[in-house]
């Protein structure tokens, strides 16, 4: 009745699927149930304790101001640091990144908005590899624009499709290709040559490429996330308008489990950096100056000492492990590809046709000792209509065992939801 009251770009925002389940899950915690909540990638283990001290000593100092627009400095020029010496410290070559390279933004959720804001127009559109982390779409959509699939496939290990068939995808309306590697939701790690084929398409066609690497710490085995930064195509050209093309993001969110700090970063060259920076100003002002204090610390204690990370890998692959050793043992029947990085899992029911009603029946009217688990349907992980619609995704969230009971929990509600399917359709006496 009152839609005129409202802006066109409202109606493409849509509460997402993963905090639909998350407001279900809190309302039946608060009700004493007990809900694995494996739908959130909300890391549990304790933040960084280096942030907390930080935030103490800026707090005690009675002066919590505003911030310049492009971010206080001293976390510029400390990220700047920990990201060379993410490269260095291993002899991988890259582009070296300076404080001038760094913009501060509130998360990285608001980088990738303030960016869709700078470079699309309404009805512009932003190639990304499918399946994807489902809030791109809101956040391209509040500037106007439309996301288009790149489809990978978890049969085919996710592989990225060769570049002609990208090059198809693109029209004069598209302005960038997005990949997040490792990836969420799937764990795919992308190779250095899909990497460079990414890159070469942008550059080929004057795209920018967005690169989300947020989880580019959490890796889970023997493999390490390549980064847009490492590309080098061994001719200074093409070297110098990749660099025009790269809008690389990252955040504290999951690097140190502080994802209610609100602190991401966007590594640009500086002219894209100045016109970001100015969406940056003009959506919020600037980012909270005691938070960006606390990260800042928080980035120069992992440069001494590498354990908190080392630690943080060690317990996502303890859980991952069980999480594999039970999904074996209780759903023999389910596709499981197992995740390079991030800290999800994809899980396919073939027998399925659409997880969606099992996952609300799961959360809402099964228990198994007043026990549940939440989990995220994986069918906003696609742009392709149907693809996805027998996936859930699981976050590695919880400790082994309780990851091992969240198995268990899914097997038997399987079996329940099988005789309520049977009773649903019985024919009343
Ligand atoms: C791939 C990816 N990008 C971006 C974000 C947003 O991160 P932030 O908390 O920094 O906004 C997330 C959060 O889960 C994510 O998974």
């Amino acid at each position: 009745m009152f839609a005129e009251r409202y802006a066109d770009r409202v109606q493409f925002l849509n509460p997402s699927s993963i905090r639909k389940m998350m407001a279900i899950a809190k309302g039946l915690i608060a009700q004493g149930k007990t809900v694995y909540e494996l739908n959130i990638g909300q890391p549990d283990i304790e933040c960084i304790p280096e942030f907390c001290e930080a935030i103490d000593k800026k707090a005690r100092t009675g002066q919590i101001n505003y911030s310049p627009i492009i971010g206080e400095k001293y976390l510029r020029e400390t990220y700047a640091r920990y990201l060379n010496n993410f490269f260095d410290k291993d002899g991988k070559p890259h582009l070296v990144i300076d404080t001038d390279n760094v913009l501060i933004t509130v998360g990285a959720s608001h980088a990738l908005t303030s960016c869709f804001l700078g470079i699309c127009n309404p009805g512009d559109e932003v190639l990304v590899i499918e399946p994807y982390f489902s809030p791109y779409s809101g956040f391209l959509a509040v500037a106007g624009g439309k996301l288009k699939a790149i489809p990978t496939r978890a049969e085919d290990d996710f592989a990225l499709p060769p570049a002609e068939e990208i090059e198809k995808l693109i029209t004069p309306k598209t302005r960038a290709i997005l990949f997040n590697s490792p990836n969420n939701p799937s764990g795919k790690i992308y190779s250095a040559e899909e990497v460079e084929r990414l890159a070469k398409i942008c550059i080929d066609h004057n795209l920018f490429i967005i690169s989300d690497e947020v989880y580019r710490e959490m890796t889970l085995g023997d493999k390490e996330a390549f980064s847009v930064l490492q590309v080098d195509f061994g001719n200074d050209e093409m070297n110098e308008k990749l660099k025009n093309a790269i809008i690389m993001i990252d955040s504290a969110s999951k690097t140190f489990s502080l994802c209610g700090v609100r602190i991401g970063t966007l590594v640009a060259r500086q002219p894209i950096l100045e016109k970001l920076a100015l969406v940056v100003a003009h959506t919020t002002a600037c980012v909270s100056d005691i938070m960006q204090y606390g990260v800042a610390w928080a980035y120069d204690a992992i440069l001494s000492r590498p354990d908190y990370l080392d630690n943080m890998r060690k317990v996502y692959h303890e859980r991952l492990e069980a999480t594999m050793q039970a999904i074996a043992e209780y759903l023999p029947g389910v596709v499981a590809p197992k995740p390079d990085g991030a800290f999800y899992l994809m899980l396919k029911f073939p027998e399925f046709e659409d997880i969606t009603e099992f996952s609300h029946f799961m959360l809402e009217k099964f228990n198994l000792g007043n026990e549940t688990v939440a989990v995220t349907p994986a069918a906003s992980f696609y742009l392709t209509p149907g693809y996805g619609r027998n996936e859930i995704r699981i976050a590695l969230v919880v400790d082994p065992e309780k990851m091992r009971r969240s198995i268990q929990i899914i097997s038997e509600a399987l079996k329940a939801f099988s005789q309520f399917k049977v009773n649903l359709v019985r024919p009343m006496l």
